[in-house]
């Protein structure tokens, strides 16, 4: 299951979990970029409407994933928002949004996956961003939320290894899709940006993708707790 895989990050998390041969469901408020999936997979791959931010709306996709597909092995909280703007005139509202879907959404996620994972031994991967740890100006809310969905990631890791539950966290730096986008159309920015990056580029989407087909694997069968960063070499300041 996958919030936000309709667009984005999400939808390339999702495409690579299907190449993978796993079913998927995409959840999100919109259907975005589904049909796309639909029609590659059409046995392995649902959509199910649903906003993060609601406690009954995240409850009943993860009954629905379970209705679908039998059993739930991943949870992919990676549904995310950025409203920009310095503190000053950061509206409340935008502030409200940020949290109620970068971290309660996050939580939400894991407290009503907890007991269809702990059925499966299943693994949880909460999508953070290198901004978390990163001083960036105009971006306190989303840096904040980013922030605390990594600490959440590292406590609920604890927590929950005792039924075989990993939670770990995906820290992408800039993606060439999704929120990232905007660095690269802009000529003038992307020049003042080009050179922090060790690697001169940002990154695909399905970089960060195959980042999380990673960690839901039994390759990462005692990662737990961590904060994976795929960012290419980022030298922030
Ligand atoms: N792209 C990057 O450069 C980058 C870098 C670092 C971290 N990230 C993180 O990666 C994640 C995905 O970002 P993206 O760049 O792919 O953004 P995006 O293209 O804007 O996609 C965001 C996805 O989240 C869904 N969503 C937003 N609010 C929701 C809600 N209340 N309930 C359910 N779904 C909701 C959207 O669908 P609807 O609007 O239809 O609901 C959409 O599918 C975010 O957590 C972001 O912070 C992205």
């Amino acid at each position: 299951m996958v919030t936000g895989g309709t667009r984005g990050l999400g939808f390339a998390i999702a495409r690579e979990f299907l190449n993978e041969g796993m079913s998927v469901v995409c959840a999100s408020r919109t259907p975005g970029d589904f049909k796309v999936l639909e029609e590659e997979c059409p046995d392995r791959v649902r959509y199910w409407q649903t906003d993060v931010t609601s406690p009954e709306s995240v409850a009943g996709l993860m009954r629905a994933a379970v209705d679908l597909f039998g059993r739930l092995d991943v949870v992919v909280a990676n549904a995310g928002v950025n409203r920009d703007g310095k503190v000053e005139r950061l509206d409340p509202a935008d502030w409200d949004v940020m949290v109620g879907t970068n971290l309660t959404g996050v939580y939400l996620c894991t407290h009503a996956a907890v007991p269809y994972l702990r059925e499966s031994g299943g693994t949880i991967i909460n999508v953070s961003s290198s901004m978390a740890t990163r001083i960036t100006v105009g971006a306190a809310g989303y840096c904040a939320t980013k922030a605390a969905v990594e600490m959440f990631t590292r406590v609920t890791a604890i927590e929950l290894g005792r039924y075989g539950i990993r939670v770990n966290a995906l820290a992408p730096g800039i993606l060439a899709e999704g929120m990232g986008k905007e660095l690269i159309q802009n000529d003038r920015i992307w020049e003042k940006y080009r050179k922090r990056f060790a690697l001169g580029r940002v990154g695909d989407v399905a970089e960060a993708a195959r980042a999380a087909v990673f960690l839901a694997s039994d390759d990462a069968s005692y990662v737990n707790g961590d904060i994976l960063e795929v960012n290419g070499g980022l030298q922030w300041a």
